[in-house]
């Protein structure tokens, strides 16, 4: 399909958007004045619509609810000195869409329609995107189950909605994190690769539980043995050791492929910097902890962008590392990213949708 989405607009009469300070953004809390919203059923993606920001009345046994078919997906929109607009490489977050969907058992969305609502969208709400440093407008588009039905099957009917809200950094300072060795996040054969919406909700307890001791996120290692580090909290889990950019393998399914992590490996070998992407132990990165060969840790993520791991606690020991100002490598990706982003840059990879 390359025809473009007939989506009906419906504007709103009522903009919130000079009442919103753009001075005070804390991330997901405010939203933009619309969102997208589809229909799946008779077996195909209907009622494409944009719709001002509201709530959405809904049956209490929508199977979602119930049984967790519910799936999210979260890419950026960029406001540049020029006043242009772009989506950082909206087809890998539709690329996982589906991946999500298949896992989950709910229908495939074309990737046309996954771009062309958040473009359409996006372009109504341009005003919103923020423009200073470090802010964007956050699109969260997700998919859930909505058939009135308690029997645990599939269900036959869904929702595809989009919504926007501008934003600044996630986390605000440098984090302290936990390797967990107890808690699984996700086991081979389990959904870990999925933006399945109960990947978070079995993240929490593990969560709160590290943040009661002065941790701000977890380090997820492996189902099985718990020597093996997997990924952190809201985004992928990478280091710099002995002078190689290393990240754990994906092969095993349990760890969410990152749209930023593959763009930060492939800056990398831009660069010709050493990039592994492989099975990484817990006792390799204390031991580079220990020795000082681990120069560089940091969280990979939308949301996350790249955030700075400041110590590492493990078995009740906490490990420092080099002050994250100080870090050649963290520094010149964020530099190079943010440069393509916002358009101050070239992008030679055409990694930036323009809307
Ligand atoms: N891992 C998890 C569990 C996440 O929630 C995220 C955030 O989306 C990531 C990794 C990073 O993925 P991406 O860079 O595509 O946002
Ligand atoms: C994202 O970066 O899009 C995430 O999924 C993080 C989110 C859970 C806040």
């Amino acid at each position: 399909m390359t025809e473009t989405l007939d989506i009906k607009i419906t504007k709103t009469t009522n903009s919130r958007l000079s009442q919103t300070d753009f001075s005070n953004l804390p991330f997901g809390k405010i939203f933009s004045d619309h969102m997208f919203v589809a229909d799946y059923a008779d077996g195909e993606w209907k009622n494409f619509q944009i719709v001002p920001y509201a709530e959405i009345g809904l049956t209490p046994a929508i199977s979602a609810l119930h049984y967790g078919q519910a799936f999210f997906e979260g890419l950026k929109a960029y406001k540049h000195a020029d006043g242009k607009v772009s989506v950082f490489r909206p087809d890998k977050n539709a690329e996982r869409f589906n991946k999500s969907a298949e896992r989950l058992c709910m229908p495939e969305l074309p990737e046309e329609i996954f771009i062309q609502s958040i473009a359409a969208l996006v372009d109504l709400d341009r005003n919103w995107i923020p423009a200073q440093a470090n802010h964007s407008l956050y699109i969260r588009p997700f998919m859930f189950a909505t058939d009135p039905f308690l029997g645990v099957a599939p269900s036959l009917t869904y929702k595809f909605i989009v919504l926007t809200c501008p934003v600044g950094p996630y986390f605000s300072k440098t984090l302290r994190v936990k390797i967990e060795t107890y808690y699984t996040r996700a086991a081979e054969g389990g959904m870990g690769y999925a933006k399945s919406a109960g990947n978070y909700g079995g993240a929490m307890l593990p969560s709160r539980k590290a943040v009661e001791e002065g941790f701000d996120q977890i380090i997820w290692t492996d189902a099985k043995e718990h020597k093996y580090i997997e990924e952190m909290g809201a985004a992928n889990a990478m280091f710099v050791l002995d002078g190689k950019l290393i990240t754990p393998s994906t092969d095993e399914n349990t760890i969410l492929k990152g749209v930023t992590c593959n763009t930060v490996m492939t800056l990398a070998r831009d660069w010709g910097f050493p990039v592994e992407q492989r099975r990484i132990s817990v006792a390799e990165i204390i031991e580079g902890a220990k020795n000082g060969k681990l120069t560089d840790a940091f969280g990979a993520g939308t949301a996350a962008t790249i955030a700075p791991v400041g110590s590492i606690g493990h078995d009740g020991e906490e490990y420092f590392l080099s002050d994250p100002k100080t870090r050649e490598f963290s520094q010149k990706v964020l530099k190079t990213l943010d440069g393509i982003r916002y358009g101050n840059a070239p992008d030679p990879h055409g990694w930036n949708y323009m809307i």
